[in-house]
């Protein structure tokens, strides 16, 4: 194996998400604002054989977890044969998905190793699901979540959690844990990308949000990883568990480990940050991509949204400036 790919504060980058696409089925507004719906062309994206030299690259420089994203990574028409690529690797495989379509990939997705998948859900309601997604697809995701579970995934739910909209069903969230040990549920601050018009009173925060599960449940909280996106908690007696994932009042930057790569074969080095490099352009010109990775991480900042002031104009410049979540993947 090659040098693992270290920044200056000493992080070790071993865990890469890989965005298949910038489009999805759905329409949140938190990642999609809809007023703005420029989508890549094809033949930006990088095709199924590039995205495994590129993660076999990867693989040799330390990479022990791959993650797809997109947009919704199971809408891409070949998602099934890089499913399959990917799971000759010797890393663990996982998706962020929004579980619409998972039914047509249960095979796909055990046969090349998947345990575990996140899905994107933020509310019970069917009401307020149309309304946060602009589509009808409420029965189908909690189908999907269901099968996943009978298939004998581990499902972990993510929540974006916003004042007003969806943060009065927490508890109900909560309480889906309490009798399946596979699932797990996550709340996530709301965070701000280009045009989703993001507003620090539109956040609940992790201490809000744990002080109202305290109403109406005990619990205890978990040992965790440094690089571990959330903080998780048991509820007494509880078989899942829930998680809460800060990142504006709780940055979990210092243990960071994460690589992004976009759909178009760019490489971003953080969440926020938008001093993006071309890896795809050299890969086809057949130039090594080594030294371009090791030299992207080698001037990664400590932390660019995280430990700083979301609210500062600074702040906002710069995330303005990100791509939308669309188009980085989480
Ligand atoms: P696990 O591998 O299960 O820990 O998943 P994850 O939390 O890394 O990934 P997921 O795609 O489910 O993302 C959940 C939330 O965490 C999303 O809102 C992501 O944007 C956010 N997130 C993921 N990675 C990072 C990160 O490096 N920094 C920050 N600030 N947020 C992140
Ligand atoms: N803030 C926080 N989380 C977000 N996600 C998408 N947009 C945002 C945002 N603005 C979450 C999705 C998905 C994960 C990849 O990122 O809900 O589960
Ligand atoms: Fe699609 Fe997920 Fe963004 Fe919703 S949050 S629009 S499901 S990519």
């Amino acid at each position: 194996m090659s040098q693992p790919i270290l920044d200056t504060f000493g992080r070790k980058h071993t865990y890469l998400r890989i965005s298949l696409t910038d489009k999805c089925n759905l329409r949140c507004t938190y990642c999609m604002p809809q007023e703005d719906m420029q989508f890549m062309p094809s033949k930006w994206l990088m095709q199924a054989d590039e995205i495994q030299t590129l993660a076999g690259i990867f693989v040799d420089l330390g990479v022990e977890k791959i993650r797809l994203t997109g947009g919704e990574p199971l809408i891409r028409k070949d998602v099934g044969q890089i499913i399959q690529n990917l799971g000759t690797l010797p890393t663990s495989l996982t998706l962020t998905t929004n579980a619409v379509f998972v039914d047509q990939f249960i095979d796909d997705l055990k046969n090349a190793g998947v345990r575990s998948l996140n899905v994107s859900l933020d509310t019970l309601n069917e009401t307020t699901f149309k309304s946060i997604t602009k589509r009808d697809h409420f029965n189908k995701t909690l189908d999907s979540i269901k099968l996943l579970i009978s298939e004998g995934f581990v499902v972990k739910i993510n929540v974006v959690v916003m004042k007003g909209i969806n943060d009065t069903e927490v508890n109900d969230f909560v309480r889906l844990t309490l009798d399946e040990p596979n699932l797990h549920v996550r709340f996530i601050e709301f965070m701000p990308f280009n045009g989703n018009k993001w507003e620090m009173s539109k956040i609940v925060s992790y201490n809000d949000l744990l002080s109202d599960i305290n109403k109406q449940f005990e619990f205890e909280k978990l040992e965790g990883e440094l690089h571990d996106t959330a903080h998780s908690f048991k509820v007494h007696g509880g078989k899942g568990t829930f998680g809460i994932i800060g990142t504006v009042t709780h940055p979990f930057c210092a243990g960071c480990n994460r690589i992004r790569l976009t759909a178009d074969g760019k490489l971003k080095n953080c969440l926020f940050d938008t001093t993006e490099i071309d890896l795809l352009t050299p890969l086809r010109r057949g130039e090594d991509i080594r030294s371009l990775i090791y030299s992207h991480f080698h001037k990664k900042h400590f932390a660019h949204g995280g430990h700083i002031d979301f609210t500062a104009k600074e702040a906002k410049a710069d995330y303005e400036q990100n791509r939308r979540m669309i188009a980085i993947g989480g």
